[in-house]
């Protein structure tokens, strides 16, 4: 952590998880790897509303080769998402992907759900391929067996918040992910 993060930890936030250095550090590995598997194959990097906004950024500025961006929204069914895995596509992608080499890029993978449904959705859709990009992936025995091909970072099972990622509509713009107090 550096002296100005410990200093300015904003209201509510206790504890930062992974440094700003860290983070871009990982994200510009993932970056070069992905660069050196789609050159010469121009990718569709979809990303997965709001949370993956910033990885998306960061992510596709690490990649040194021709690709295409989409942004997909998606909502769960209120409370019944952990259980039932039914999840509503608010904002569909503006394209089709047949064909193409498609690359979700997700913020985090939690219960697995969401990635399963976006993975089944798409799938139909024959693309040539789909791979998965995810900044973090939390450590749950629980969570449904999902492909992640390329991850930043596994993370304990806590609620984290920044570099995308929200508590209550709010920590998404800070620069590295932390721990928000609970109590
Ligand atoms: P899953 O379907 O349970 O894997 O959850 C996926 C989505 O839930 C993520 O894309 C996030 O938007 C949100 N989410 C899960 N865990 C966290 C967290 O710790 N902080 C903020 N959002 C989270
Ligand atoms: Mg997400």
């Amino acid at each position: 952590m550096s002296e100005t993060e410990r200093l300015e930890l904003p209201d509510g936030v206790e504890r930062v998880l992974l440094s700003e250095e860290q983070i871009q550090k990982r994200t510009r590995e993932l970056g070069e790897e992905l660069s050196e598997h789609y050159r010469g194959r121009k990718p569709l990097l979809v990303g997965v509303l709001t949370g993956a906004y910033v990885f998306m950024a960061d992510l596709s500025r690490a990649m040194n080769i021709e690709l295409d961006v989409e942004f997909m929204a998606v909502s769960s069914y209120g409370m019944a998402t952990e259980t039932s895995g039914v999840v509503r596509i608010l904002k569909d992608l503006d394209t089709a992907i047949e064909g193409k080499d498609v690359l979700i890029v997700e913020d985090i993978i939690d219960s697995g759900l969401t990635l399963k449904y976006l993975l089944d959705v798409l799938q139909r859709r024959n693309p040539r391929d789909i791979r998965v990009v995810a900044l973090l992936k939390k450590l749950r025995d629980d969570a449904v067996p999902v492909p992640v091909d390329y991850l930043g970072f596994e993370i304990p099972d806590e609620f984290v918040v920044g570099c995308g990622l929200d508590a209550g509509r709010r920590y998404r713009n800070l620069p590295y992910v932390a721990v928000v107090r609970t109590d």
